[in-house]
């Protein structure tokens, strides 16, 4: 009930009568009441005239579970949500979850988080307020040697939503970071569940920095904000549903060949490293190339000087510009 009068307030250009949403919701006026204050609590201006009703008249930037259910205009992922004002991982919870047999495309969101995972067993600082958190849960039909490409379609959900709710214009530093001016707005962490040769599921956590600040010393120079670099706060809430969004319809393309196939000339026109010098780095050491772009199967084919061309499997390496983090 909450979510849906979020969604009329928000919607209704006048005032919503309390009549109308007692008889709607077949509830008694204080129970509609209750949810009107629960709303201001969170952070709502709500405008209460005598004879008139509710009007929304301002709105914190939250993203409760109301909040989400009203902007979510997706087919199956926030079917199921779960929202933490605080937690340790939304990774974590989403684990626990697909665990206990939440669906495919439940979605985990937290405010903040207090043990936030970042890949290769560092830490991601997430800051209550300011950042979207949030973990998925994916069931997909693939083999579990095709997963990493998941991430991959993650990382262009977050520019296409990053840039259809803000304007900026995010782009892809191979394999997954979202990028804008040369520095890093969203990490990816994907953790896959197996049983032999089949996946359980997929855990596909996401973390961007949107309203955030300020930033420990040792990241500062590699790290911004959709704020910072907007000059403006950024509604979170947008941002995660324009994300959503891109994901349902990049994973249906990824899942129609289980690989980039489809996906592979948009990728690459976002990729913020394509034509540029890398530098890779490797078990075995590392060689400077030109980024070519990624190949079906998602790595990333790098010229060397002597002309051939190196296919460089994500997760095994590490990619670097010559001059610094792009
Ligand atoms: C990286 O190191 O670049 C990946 C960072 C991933 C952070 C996100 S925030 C939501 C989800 N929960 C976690 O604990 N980690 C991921």
């Amino acid at each position: 009930m909450k979510s849906e009068i979020l969604k009329m307030l928000k919607t209704s250009s006048g005032y919503l009568s309390g009549q109308q949403l007692c008889e709607k919701f077949g509830v008694s006026r204080t129970a509609v009441w209750k949810v009107i204050r629960q709303l201001e609590e969170e952070g709502y201006k709500i405008e209460a005239v005598r004879n008139k009703g509710y009007r929304l008249t301002g709105e914190a930037d939250v993203i409760t579970q109301a909040e989400l259910q009203s902007m979510l205009q997706t087919r199956w992922i926030g079917n199921r949500l779960e929202y933490f004002d605080e937690t340790d991982s939304t990774n974590i919870r989403a684990r626990k979850l697909a665990e206990e047999g939440a669906p495919h495309g439940t979605l985990v969101v937290a405010d903040s988080q207090s043990a936030g995972k970042g890949r290769r067993g560092r830490a991601w600082i997430s800051p209550k307020g300011v950042g979207i958190w949030m973990s998925l849960v994916l069931r997909p039909p693939i083999r579990p040697a095709d997963a990493s490409m998941l991430t991959l379609v993650a990382g262009m959900a977050v520019v296409k939503g990053v840039r259809k709710s803000t304007g900026l214009k995010a782009m892809i530093k191979w394999p997954n970071d979202a990028i804008l001016s040369g520095k890093k707005i969203c990490g990816i962490l994907t953790e896959m569940s197996t049983e032999e040769d089949r996946i359980r599921y997929v855990i596909t956590g996401i973390g961007i920095n949107v309203n955030v600040s300020s930033f420990p010393e040792e990241i500062a120079e590699k790290a911004t904000s959709l704020k910072e670099e907007l000059g403006e706060a950024v509604k979170r809430s947008l941002v995660i549903a324009a994300v959503a969004e891109a994901f349902e319809e990049f994973y249906d393309s990824f899942l129609k060949t289980h690989d980039m196939s489809c996906l592979m000339e948009d990728y690459n026109k976002a990729l913020v490293n394509r034509n540029r010098q890398v530098t890779v780095l490797d078990s075995r050491g590392q060689y400077q190339g030109r980024a070519l772009g990624i190949d079906p199967e998602g790595s990333l084919l790098v010229q060397r000087r002597d002309g051939t061309v190196e296919s460089v499997i994500s997760g095994e390496v590490s990619v670097r510009g010559i001059y610094g983090y792009v």
